[in-house]
């Protein structure tokens, strides 16, 4: 593809540059590419409504263009110009969420094209609460299309830092707001079926859509269950690979000294074969492993080896007893991974209180769900 000259600025949430805010909106109506920041991670955006953008979307991802785009919105008014069929329980959900990290699944109208569905019949769409995401939405006066701003395969970028390491050069702007508050995408429910169905997990829980709504059935991908072969996944996005680390990687389960037991003795014999290794643990755990790997260096059965300690990074994705640390961190130890070349993760399980669910869906996609019990 061309090299495009991308324009990258910064601007701060709580000081809005609205000047520049309608330069993007400018670049946006013309058919041009924005980046832009969200509450759950960077978004890709384009005009919703014109099939030229959408293509160009998804070339600049490298995306198959069977994965449907989510359009973004600012107000509930907005909803009835995109969307049939709205049923008042799906009325309810978008007041009860929106704006923030939910997206709803709801029957197309005819002036949303399919290359933005993916050909589907149906749309998805979403209010952001971050105030740069709004504002570009207000003055662009568009529905904006926006898949996260990661090349595809990748994981979604949390930073503006991680935008401009994949879409460098392939799109017209890239409008950095800092670190993202949520780091991992929003919740996909469809509202289109008999009963509510959950696509993908996020900062939403089932449980806070069933207060609104009552019983919400939950699409088995999104537990992590593979799809049998010959079936399709509801949100087709959930069937590709997605947030793949470069290395193998093994989600180890089960009781808390087992996990540590297992990971060390693997971590041992893998820096002993001169592997680049990894692990994924918490604040409170990563102790264990710094003390019991520091022997390595000069250590026990290991004086022949001396440098072994090297070959090991440990990586802390916060504190568990702390919400939102770990999702927040997670893409960005992800690919901190790709960029020291690490060539096998081990990851502890994390039974992070609120986001429990979402955090262990997009940790098993990037393990293709290797799942060691021990
Ligand atoms: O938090 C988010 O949702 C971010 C920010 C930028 O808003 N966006 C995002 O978009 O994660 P993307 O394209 O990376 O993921 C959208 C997911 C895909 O899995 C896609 O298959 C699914 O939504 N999806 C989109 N339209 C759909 C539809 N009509 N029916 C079912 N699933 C749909
Ligand atoms: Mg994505």
């Amino acid at each position: 593809m061309d090299s495009l000259n991308t324009r990258y600025v910064e601007i701060s949430p709580e000081d809005i540059d609205d000047k520049v805010l309608s330069e993007a909106g400018d670049i946006l109506k013309a058919g041009g590419l924005v980046a832009f920041p969200t509450e759950t991670v960077y978004g890709l955006g384009g005009d919703g409504l014109n099939p030229l953008s959408s293509k160009k979307i998804y070339e600049a991802k490298g995306r198959p263009s069977d994965n449907p785009l989510i359009l973004h919105i600012a107000s509930m008014d907005a909803v009835e110009h995109i969307a049939k069929d709205v049923t008042p329980e799906a009325y309810k959900l978008m007041e009860q969420f929106w704006p923030g990290p939910l997206t709803v699944i709801l029957n197309k109208k005819d002036n949303v094209p399919d290359e933005t569905t993916g050909g589907l019949k149906t749309v998805a769409i979403r209010m952001p609460s971050h105030p740069v995401a709004k504002r570009l939405i207000e003055l662009s006066g568009l529905y904006i299309a926006a898949p996260s701003a990661n090349t595809s395969g990748r994981p979604s970028p949390t930073k503006g830092s991680h935008v401009k390491e994949d879409l460098f050069g392939k799109i017209d702007m890239i409008i950095d707001s800092g670190a993202v508050g949520i780091g991992i995408e929003s919740s996909i429910i469809d509202m289109t079926g008999e009963r509510p169905m959950l696509l993908r997990p996020g900062y939403i829980k089932p449980e806070d859509v069933e207060e609104v709504l009552g019983e919400v059935d939950i699409d088995p991908v999104v537990l992590g269950k593979l799809m049998p072969e010959g079936t399709a996944p509801k949100a087709p996005g959930m069937k590709y690979r997605h947030y793949a680390p470069k290395g193998d990687m093994e989600v180890v389960k089960g009781e808390e000294i087992k996990v540590s037991e297992y990971i060390l003795k693997n971590v041992r014999a893998d820096a002993d074969d001169g592997k680049r290794v990894a692990i994924l643990t918490t604040e409170e755990n990563k102790a264990i492993y710094q003390k019991a790997l520091d022997g390595l260096v000069a250590g026990e059965g290991n004086a022949d080896k001396p440098g072994n300690r090297d070959k090991v990074t440990i990586i802390s994705l916060g504190s568990c007893a702390k919400a939102g640390q770990i999702s927040a961190h997670l893409f960005d130890a992800l690919r901190s991974l790709d960029n020291m070349d690490i060539e096998m993760i081990y990851s502890e399980t994390f039974y992070e209180d609120d986001m429990g669910m979402a955090v262990m869906n997009r940790l098993l996609k990037a393990a293709a769900y290797k799942v060691i019990e021990v």
